[in-house]
């Protein structure tokens, strides 16, 4: 594990299941994004939280369940308009915010960036 990472500056695994547990509460709430989950939110907030420890700089764990990330390929089945993309980046930083005290300035910035434009390259109609 780097030693350097976003992921150990935060505080490790904990971080990131709050941050999503927070993004979930907020897509429980939105009209655009709610239909577009399954019932049950379990497995979404496992593997979300796998994906972003992983990316993060964490434990790989993501990669040896489930392969190689493909967010492109992964979100094809979702019609991802500019309404849907904005619904998802907003529920992502109001947690984010919520969150914030946690970070530096600079990881804020860094994860605020990598958000936005991820979910600019998901946007798929
Ligand atoms: C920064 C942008 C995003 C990231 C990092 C992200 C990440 C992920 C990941 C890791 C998964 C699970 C993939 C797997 O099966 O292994 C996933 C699933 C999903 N994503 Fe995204 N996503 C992003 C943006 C979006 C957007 C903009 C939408 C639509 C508004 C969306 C809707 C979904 C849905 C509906 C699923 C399936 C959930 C489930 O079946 O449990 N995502 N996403």
């Amino acid at each position: 594990m780097n030693e350097d990472s976003v992921y150990e500056r935060v505080g490790g695994e904990d971080f990131f299941r709050r941050l999503v547990e927070g993004f979930y509460e907020r897509v429980e709430r939105d009209d655009i994004l709610r239909p577009m989950y399954p019932e049950d939110l379990s497995e979404s907030k496992r593997v979300l939280t796998l994906f972003l420890v992983q990316y993060w700089g964490g434990p790989g764990t993501y990669l040896e369940e489930r392969g190689h990330p493909r967010l492109r390929m992964r979100h094809v089945p979702f019609r991802i308009t500019k309404r849907a993309r904005d619904a998802w980046l907003s529920a992502m930083m109001g947690s984010l915010e919520e969150a914030r005290g946690d970070l530096s300035e600079d990881d804020f910035v860094e994860m605020r960036e990598y958000f936005s434009m991820a979910a600019t390259s998901l946007r798929n109609v």
